[in-house]
């Protein structure tokens, strides 16, 4: 099979967790006889650096012309500093999400045993999570407009916005993806307060009636956030909004032990994005000591979703887990009786050669 991808490293820990992503891509792709083409891309502060623009045109291009993207992260301290600054490197994030359509960001978080011990929840509430946060990505208080600054700087205003076109089809995923696994479905919202989150209900118990094999339960976001911590086997699939999902998704990844396991895919109207859900990690920037798991699971999660190649997605995933069982992880996840912390590019290089192998 021909894979083409775009690869955009970005900023912080980006660029050096995504060089590992794409060498178990290569060696994924010599193993099974796929012919790789990939180019690499700007965006987030790089881009702004190199040309004024997070998200380049050609970027874009780029990307609508890729099968797949391969992404690291956006942001940068430089940034994070300055309230006022115009461009930010973020705002390439969102151009990105919004020109490729990505009204669908997908997060898995399932916890791997041998992290357990990591988790800030007791074990006993961890084993066994499983379960996936669908988050709808191109619409809500992100993208809403008026946004702004009254002209005294005083008073600022964010508009969330929804139209039943937006709400129906990210539902219909969360019926979809709950039909193929164990048939619950949350929906979450703030139907108490806001009529973006009432309208989101009325819609959903509009749709139930299609899938009646499927368990369809409504919880407000705070009692979800109490939920993922107090009860997290309760949940299969949970559809919510973008900035419920947005916090929702730090919250759910932290219980597995790391916020940097876990993975992404953003799909929509045209190609996909696969990244890592952890952020660009500036402090960590340069050091060799980013997780690469999380990009290295993304790559996985493109094998299996983009291209229907599930044995290679498989095998990355075994690779990722004998790494784990062996202790052949970074700093963050040194556990109990392997206290010896790699860097990420030794974790890359043990993981092409368990694949190779
Ligand atoms: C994420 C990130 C982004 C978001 C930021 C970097 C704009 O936190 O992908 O979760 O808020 O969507
Ligand atoms: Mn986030």
């Amino acid at each position: 099979m021909k894979l083409n991808i775009a690869v955009l490293p970005g900023d912080g820990i980006g660029p050096e967790i995504v060089e590992q992503a794409l060498n178990v891509t290569k060696a994924v792709c010599e193993k099974f006889g796929h012919e790789l083409n990939y180019k690499t891309g700007l965006v987030g502060a790089a881009a702004i650096d190199a040309c004024g623009d997070p998200y380049p045109e050609e970027t874009h291009k780029l990307c609508m012309d890729s099968d797949a993207v391969l992404f690291g992260a956006v942001g940068s301290l430089k940034y994070d500093n300055d309230p006022k600054a115009k461009i930010r490197p973020e705002q390439g994030l969102l151009s990105m999400r919004k020109k490729l359509g990505l009204y669908a960001n997908i997060r898995p978080v399932s916890v791997f045993p041998s992290l357990i011990s990591r988790s800030p929840l007791k074990n006993r509430l961890v084993r066994n999570v499983d379960f996936l946060c669908i988050r709808e990505l191109t619409g809500g208080i992100y993208f809403g407009r008026p946004q702004g600054r009254s002209e005294d700087g005083n008073s600022a205003v964010d508009t969330c916005t929804y139209s039943r076109e937006e709400i129906e089809r990210i539902l219909k995923l969360g019926f979809e993806f709950a039909s193929k696994r164990r048939k619950k479905l949350t929906v979450v919202d703030k139907a108490n307060v806001l009529e973006t989150s009432r309208l989101w209900r009325q819609i959903a118990q509009e749709m139930a009636p299609q899938y009646p094999y499927i368990e369809v339960e409504y919880l407000y976001v705070d009692n979800a956030a109490m939920r993922i911590i107090q009860w997290p086997r309760s949940f299969d699939v949970i559809v919510t909004e973008n900035m419920f999902g947005d916090i929702l998704t730090d919250e759910a990844s932290v219980i597995t032990g790391s916020l940097g396991m876990l993975p992404s895919a953003s799909i929509g109207l045209h190609t996909s994005v696969y990244e890592p859900i952890h952020g660009s990690y500036p402090q960590a920037a340069g050091k060799n000591i980013a997780n690469p798991f999380a990009a290295v699971l993304s790559a996985a999660m493109m094998f299996e979703q983009t291209f229907g190649l599930s044995e290679e997605g498989k095998l990355i995933r075994e690779a990722v887990t004998v790494a784990m069982d062996a202790g052949y992880v970074t700093e963050d996840i040194t556990t109990g009786i392997f206290k010896k912390a790699r860097s990420t590019a030794a974790v890359g290089r043990w993981l092409v050669k368990y694949i190779r192998k």
